[in-house]
């Protein structure tokens, strides 16, 4: 049976306080509910969620944008993912380009990764590369990041995972700049096959693949039809309830 299509909402640090998060979590509930061929996630900020989960009503599910690479312990700051599971969290984004940014390296994504899998939480690995060149070089830093940051993993878990790529180039853009249907198909296809011959799996096992970068109502359908993934990561578009229900409609078809 195929898989249920999925769209995340990145929210990152938005939307800007506490009244309009409910409301928008509210609003973002109401659309889901409409699209149900949809499964659809909302990650708001980190201390929202043990309020929201008791909000989620089966039209929505909850993700973090993070978790602690430990278990537990001494490391002020960080979250668990026992306790992010606990209070009703089910999704964890793992390894976004922006956090990468800020310093989180292959080795910490790739414990994230196995800590959200023993907690019965999906992890959303979030791979890609910082730009396109014309002889094929970011396909080898695709296959490294992918790799390194799967290498915790059991092939047995892999399909408790999704893999969202997402190229930093498009990220943060407009539908315009995000990537085009026929090169998505392509890259989403190279992802797959590195894989399988990594792993070694049947095709059904592999994760599902995303895709995340300037999906906007504009561009969702033809992404959607032709680019060869089960879902999106959406980021600016989801701080917008009307946008959003535009691209969960879009998927839904
Ligand atoms: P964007 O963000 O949709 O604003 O490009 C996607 C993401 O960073 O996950």
């Amino acid at each position: 049976m195929a898989r249920k299509l999925i769209v995340i909402a990145n929210w990152k640090m938005g939307p800007s306080g506490y009244k309009k998060a409910r409301e928008l979590f509210i609003s973002e509930k109401a659309k889901a509910k409409k699209y149900r061929k949809v499964k659809t996630v909302l990650c708001p900020q980190s201390v929202l969620l043990s309020e929201f989960s008791k909000m989620q009503n089966g039209s929505v599910s909850l993700g973090a944008q993070d978790v602690s690479f430990a278990e537990g312990g001494s490391f002020t700051g960080e979250f668990s993912a026992s306790l992010l599971r606990d209070i009703g969290v089910s999704f964890v984004i793992v390894g976004h380009s922006e956090r990468r940014a800020l310093g989180e390296t292959d080795d910490a994504v790739s414990r994230k990764l196995g800590l959200a899998v023993k907690n019965g939480i999906t992890p959303i690995l979030c791979v890609g590369e910082r730009e396109r060149d014309i002889h094929g070089e970011y396909l080898s830093i695709l296959r490294q990041q992918l790799f390194l940051s799967l290498s915790g993993i059991q092939r047995k878990d892999l399909s408790k995972i999704i893999v969202a790529y997402e190229p930093i180039w498009a990220i943060g853009k407009t539908a315009d700049d995000a990537v085009t249907p026929d090169k998505l198909h392509q890259t989403s296809l190279f992802i797959k096959k590195m894989l399988l011959e990594r792993y070694g799996v049947s095709p059904s096992s592999l994760p599902a693949i995303i895709y995340g970068g300037s999906v906007e109502p504009d561009n969702a359908e033809e992404l959607i039809s032709d680019g060869n993934v089960e879902g999106f990561l959406v980021g600016h578009a989801s701080l917008d309830a009307g946008d959003f229900g535009e691209i969960l409609k879009s998927v839904n078809g």
